[in-house]
């Protein structure tokens, strides 16, 4: 079980937003940032789930933690919404289309650097502005969506993690490519808009190592502590950590993390990668603002609401 006691101030979602030049990471304060809402003293539980007591680390969308159930109270004014991420992924319920994701040239050209930061939830990475748009469209997108970040979620035992489960399978870590739609300029404006985000979303499990994210989890060690970040040396592309069978599941959902905005279209891509055993075990020293080893940081699955998953192949 995971401490109850955290400050946390800036969202996740924008706390990579766009790395400028040679400073550091730009926070942006998206929307929510400054929502409070009533909190709900007293503890104790009432028809079957617990809401939050005084002294809890999710007091409102600002401060939060995982596990995540409490967060319809805390954060009501998404996080209690009907098409909310993640899901469980009913392989034999997902309608077939045809169709996959164009990925941008520059995808597939190595980033010499990236700047990596503990957040106290996860691990995100972000890059020079200066460098040429990552860009996603297609494989039902109509729009261009330009990639703001990457981070994960993972597991405290090998056989947990990943945020979607497909046919109850729970993946040991999930890859999420945050892309904002171009049209509406940055990623907290994105925010705002039905057709905002376009997530992808890529499972791991135990096994070879895997050398695109070795110059990460190598480094992860400096970013041991909440809010620490460094500039790594990375020489990878991005599009190396998407696997090569293209098949992907497509639903309409949510941020998984308060605010638990309603504006992500997700592509969770069917085939997993993997990675090894030392290197899920650099991500599970990382520490969380109760001095807890950050793991398990993954929402519980979602009520489908009647939702249409589809399953894209080219
Ligand atoms: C994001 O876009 C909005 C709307 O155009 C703008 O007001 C805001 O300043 C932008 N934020 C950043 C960090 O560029
Ligand atoms: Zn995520």
């Amino acid at each position: 079980m995971k401490a109850l006691r955290s400050i946390y101030i800036t969202l996740f979602i924008t706390g990579f937003y766009v790395h400028n030049g040679m400073g550091g990471p730009v926070a942006d304060p998206g929307p929510g940032v400054n929502v409070n809402v009533d909190i709900n003293v007293g503890g104790g539980s009432s028809g079957g789930v617990s809401k939050p007591g005084p002294g809890t680390c999710n007091v409102d969308c600002g401060h939060w933690c995982y596990p995540g159930k409490d967060w319809p109270y805390t954060c009501p004014h998404h996080c209690s919404g009907s098409i909310q991420s993640p899901i469980d992924i009913c392989s034999e319920s997902a309608t077939d289309e045809t169709g996959s994701i164009t990925f941008s040239p520059s995808y597939s050209v190595s980033i010499p650097k990236l700047v990596i930061k503990n957040n106290g939830h996860t691990v995100g990475a972000s890059w020079s502005s200066s460098l040429e748009p990552r860009t996603i469209t297609g494989g039902g997108l109509t729009d261009v969506y330009e990639l703001a970040q990457f981070h994960f979620h993972w597991g405290c035992k090998d056989n947990r993690g990943s945020e979607h489960t497909v046919d109850g399978t729970r993946y040991a870590m999930e890859l999420h490519n945050v892309h904002f739609n171009t049209k509406y300029g940055n990623l907290s404006n994105a925010l705002k808009y039905v057709d905002g985000l376009a997530v992808i979303g890529v499972f791991f499990n135990v096994g070879d190592e895997n050398a695109v994210l070795k110059p990460i989890t190598k480094d992860l060690q400096y970013v041991v502590k909440p809010d620490a970040e460094k500039e790594i040396d990375f020489n990878q592309a991005l599009a190396d950590l998407i696997p090569t069978n293209r098949d992907f599941y497509r639903y309409q959902g949510s941020l998984t993390t308060p605010t638990c905005n309603e504006v992500v279209t997700w592509s969770v891509f069917k085939t997993h990668q993997s990675f090894s055993e030392d290197q899920v075990k650099s991500f599970r020293m990382l520490m969380d603002k109760e001095k807890e080893h950050m793991c398990d940081n993954y929402r519980g699955i979602q009520p489908l609401n009647g939702r249409e998953v589809k399953l894209y192949s080219p």
